[in-house]
């Protein structure tokens, strides 16, 4: 794993920017797989100051919340039209993003149909749970899960009920992504950024392989980058 360490949010979320932009420019029919949150809010932003053509360019997002459509604030969706989408040239015909409201067991095998049909994810982008989940992969995620329904574990209802009126609206699964669904990608980023992230960063880079520590998986990926800020790197030993 590489790990670069940034002295800040901000400048996490440049160089980020400047990985993805690099990769879009070497090949303009990129497949990328994107991520919600916080963390890649700032990454968003630097993206859409560069002006890169977007018009052949896929995208397949990760998880998606169950029980809301596209149209609710909170869903991943939404999230993605206003934060990115909206504001680039991509065909909105071209961006993907496992449905809240369809069967799961139906959406799940279709979404990774879809991913295969596109060839496969060049540069998969992945923030982290403050558990290690990556996607919504919880711990004692299968190695070999792909997309598919999973529940939520109390912690992150809790650390995701800022999008939402009430912690009680939170939904309690979501359709993700699974960890064989990562794996395959041929490039994988990760941003962290924050203090409380580090303990879920040390785990990561430096754990032990464990389901309990999902993004610990990344360790078996043979191109997988890590950028995270100094807060974030703060517990690292190596
Ligand atoms: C959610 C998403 C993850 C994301 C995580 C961390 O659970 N499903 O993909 O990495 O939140 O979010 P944040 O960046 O807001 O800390």
């Amino acid at each position: 794993m590489k790990v670069i360490i940034a002295k800040n949010y901000n400048e996490m979320s440049k160089m980020a920017a400047n990985f993805i932009a690099k990769e879009i420019k070497e090949k303009e029919n990129i497949t990328l797989g994107l991520a919600t949150g916080s963390t890649p809010e700032g990454t968003y932003k630097e993206l859409i100051k560069k002006n890169l053509d977007w018009s052949l360019v896929k995208v397949f997002n990760l998880d998606e919340y169950i029980g809301i459509n596209g149209e609710h604030e909170a869903s991943y969706r939404f999230f993605m039209n206003q934060k990115l989408f909206n504001h680039i040239n991509i065909n909105k015909n071209n961006t993907f993003i496992p449905s809240g409201i369809a069967d799961p067991k139906i959406e799940g095998p279709a979404y990774e149909k879809s991913i295969e049909k596109s060839g496969s994810i060049d540069v998969q982008l992945l923030g982290i749970g403050g558990n290690a989940h990556i996607g919504f992969n919880e711990p004692f995620s299968e190695e070999y899960s792909t997309t598919q329904e999973v529940k939520l574990v109390e912690s992150t209802i809790n650390a995701n009920a800022r999008m939402f009126k009430n912690k009680e609206d939170v939904p309690k699964t979501a359709i993700s992504m699974g960890i064989a669904t990562i794996m395959k990608a041929k490039k994988i980023l990760l941003i962290a950024s924050g203090t409380k992230k580090a303990q879920a960063i040390l785990n990561t880079i430096e754990g032990k392989i464990t389901g309990n520590v999902p993004a610990s998986y990344l360790q078996k990926h043979q191109d997988v980058t890590l950028i995270i800020d100094e807060e974030a790197a703060k517990l690292l030993k190596k």
